[in-house]
């Protein structure tokens, strides 16, 4: 009997504070038009001063638990998705743990930048697929604000902070149908936190220029693993770095806007957070129908990209 992943619950936390855009023209050179025209973004949620992605994560956790009405303590594998942990070590996955009250799982880190949550989430479904774990947590988590530059307006305009969190269980009935990762490390000065800087730098519009096109051959790539087309997907679940690249992604697989879940209006781009943000954030309007077909799919700082093809199984 072949096992899958199945997703039995979400969860996100997006910290209190707002920054928009009109704030945001007020400390650099922008402006809300600017801003809205290029990106998409209105708004973005900053964390508080002392709080951290353990505590974003740990709310997000909390709430995809009690989703999926699994206790802490029933996990053997915790996998956290972060660029911006609190400490270097321990994890913020043993971290988290250890606020859950779990003890005993396999806990860590994984870092792939914005496709972070996807490398996280296809490293779960290796573990319960071969039997090595039953019951997963995963979670991306950033707390951009801790490494952007407020002086640049060419980046601080973009990221926000926050937590998307969501659980599996090794079940019959799938859940995840593939998962696909890639990365090329030739691109890495383009988007990159320098050795010895503490903020990010972004070459923006050869970044924008691969993430168009890489997304569009990774949503191929997965369709054709699964021996689908375009027409056989409900919706499709981006990673929210720019209005315009999940825009050219959707035209190119001819999909409607109205099935592309979109938060970057909202959460401007949250790094590996960005992803379960967006499938928390739609799960939880009652988007998403018993058998429907998602397409999750991420590209990052690394470069690394990848997609995930989920059958929603919950009523
Ligand atoms: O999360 C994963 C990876 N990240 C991404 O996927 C982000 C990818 N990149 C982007 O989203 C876009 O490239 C940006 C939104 C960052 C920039 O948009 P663009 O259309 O690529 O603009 P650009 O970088 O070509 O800049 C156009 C102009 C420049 O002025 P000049 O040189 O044409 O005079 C910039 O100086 O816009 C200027 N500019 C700004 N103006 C007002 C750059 N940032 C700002 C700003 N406000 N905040």
């Amino acid at each position: 009997m072949s096992l899958h992943s199945r997703l039995l619950g979400t969860g996100s936390y997006l910290p209190e504070r707002i920054l928009d855009n009109q704030e945001l023209s007020r400390m650099v050179d922008t402006s809300d038009e600017w801003i809205v025209a290029r990106t998409g973004i209105h708004r973005r949620h900053l964390a508080a001063a002392g709080q951290g992605s353990v505590d974003m994560a740990y709310r997000a956790a909390r709430e995809a638990l009690a989703m999926a009405a699994v206790p802490a303590s029933a996990l053997d594998l915790i996998v956290v998705a972060t660029t911006t942990p609190d400490q270097i070590f321990p994890s913020t996955a043993c971290l988290v743990q250890a606020r859950l009250g779990n003890r005993g799982a396999a806990a860590f880190d994984v870092q792939a930048v914005c496709t972070g949550f996807i490398y996280a989430l296809a490293t779960a479904d290796h573990f319960i697929r071969s039997r090595a774990a039953r019951t997963a947590l995963v979670i991306g988590v950033e707390t951009m604000s801790r490494i952007i530059d407020w002086t640049d307006r060419s980046t601080c305009i973009l990221f926000g902070d926050g937590a998307g969190a969501v659980v599996l269980r090794a079940d019959q009935e799938a859940g995840i149908l593939s998962t696909h990762l890639h990365a090329d490390g030739s691109f890495a000065d383009l988007l990159q936190v320098p050795v010895g800087q503490g903020h990010l730098q972004m070459q923006g519009n050869p970044v924008f220029r691969m993430a168009v096109r890489t997304l569009g051959e990774i949503v191929q790539e997965t369709l054709a693993a699964n021996h689908m087309t375009a027409r056989d997907l409900d919706w499709l679940v981006p990673h929210q770095a720019n209005i315009r690249i999940i825009q050219a992604t959707a035209e190119k697989l001819g999909m409607p806007m109205e099935r592309v879940v979109t938060t970057v209006a909202d959460h401007g781009n949250v790094s590996a957070a960005s992803v379960p943000l967006a499938l928390d954030h739609a799960a939880r309007l009652g988007s998403f129908q018993r058998g429907q077909t998602l397409l999750l799919e991420a590209f990052g700082g690394g470069f690394t990209w990848g997609s995930a093809l989920l059958r929603w199984t919950e009523e």
